[in-house]
């Protein structure tokens, strides 16, 4: 029998299942986004339980290219990857969901310690239990946190040789410049370590708005799905089938908006307050921001990243960035 060495991270990194920060602050920021003269909602709340088993699913569909694209350049390029990477003391994976894509690395990056990062803590905890059955060499140490607004570490893990990884292009759903802060956080937490990071690239429309409105609807209902969890979080009465899911590619600024569009004029109300919506009217729920190479780049540049690699598929759609911190 294998001893468990998969733990949570306790006190300040533990949230209760499915809800991203305390209740009251969801609650704050969810009536100041609905109230906004353009309504918003942000996207960590797309990933409840039900959310990130959606979105598992929509990377699964033929015309969400980019989780195809980027296993195939981690898995084509992995020994270059893991040169450029050196020795990983800890391999931090920032948005980790089921933990599938860094699993991936672990033969090559050879990590004595994996950190998943999720915002959704019951998703994560099943990932990381059978995780730990299949790698019980490897020490699992799951941090529950919204990485965009901390990046907060049990003291537990090393600071030598961190790599961070950051795939999927989640980089992407951060306007540009929380993009920057968000790597100059990671740079500031792996000092001499590196980050591993997956980029969206900048791509005709007719390839990238079928990515985020999919003949199955799958994305429709992962983005519908967002206003049962505000019901929950705000104790709202959103109906679903008042709204429908509008996926548009805003080409000025290289990035795929989505919005839930009223079906028809509908009153929401919750227990602090309400607002009417009228026929047609749209609330934001998520940017995701594509860039050419050299875009990326000088992202990670400004961010103070040095040696910066890059790798990607055969149609050029996606990269993947090897930076040192
Ligand atoms: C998680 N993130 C990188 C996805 C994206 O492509 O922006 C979320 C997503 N939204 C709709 N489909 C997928």
């Amino acid at each position: 029998m294998v001893p468990p060495r998969s733990m949570f991270a306790p006190a300040s990194h533990a949230l209760a299942e499915d809800s991203p920060g305390a209740p009251a602050q969801a609650s704050q920021e969810l009536q100041a986004g609905l109230l906004a003269p353009s309504p918003h909602i942000d996207p960590k709340y797309l990933y409840d339980r039900l959310g990130s088993s959606l979105f598992t699913a929509i990377t699964l569909l033929p015309e969400y290219y980019p989780t195809r694209c980027e296993a195939e350049i981690l898995q084509e390029h992995a020994a270059d990857i893991a040169a450029h990477a050196g020795k990983v003391e800890a391999l931090i994976d920032v948005g980790a969901g089921d933990c599938v894509k860094a699993e991936r690395l672990f033969a090559s990056l050879q990590p004595r310690r994996y950190v998943p990062i999720d915002i959704s803590a019951g998703y994560l905890q099943t990932a990381v239990q059978r995780l730990q059955h299949a790698h019980p060499d490897i020490e699992i140490m799951a941090v529950c946190q919204d990485v965009h607004d901390t990046l907060d570490l049990p003291h537990a893990i090393p600071e030598r040789n961190r790599l961070f990884f950051y795939p999927g292009s989640s980089i992407g759903n951060l306007d540009p410049g929380r993009a920057a802060r968000m790597l100059a956080r990671i740079r500031a937490a792996c000092p001499g370590g590196g980050l591993l990071v997956g980029v969206d690239r900048v791509k005709p429309r007719s390839i990238l708005e079928p990515a985020y409105d999919d003949a199955l609807r799958l994305t429709a209902a992962f983005n519908l799905n967002l206003l049962r969890h505000v019901n929950q979080l705000l104790g709202s009465d959103f109906q679903v089938d008042d709204w429908s899911h509008v996926a548009h590619y805003d080409e000025a600024n290289s990035r795929i908006q989505m919005f839930l569009q009223a079906q028809r004029d509908v009153l929401v109300r919750w227990p602090a307050g309400q607002r009417r919506f009228a026929a047609g009217q749209r609330i934001h729920t998520e940017n995701s921001y594509k860039y050419t190479p050299e875009k990326f780049r000088d992202l990670l540049a400004q961010a103070g990243f040095r040696d910066i690699q890059h790798w990607s598929d055969e149609r050029g759609w996606f990269s993947v960035f090897s930076a040192r911190a």
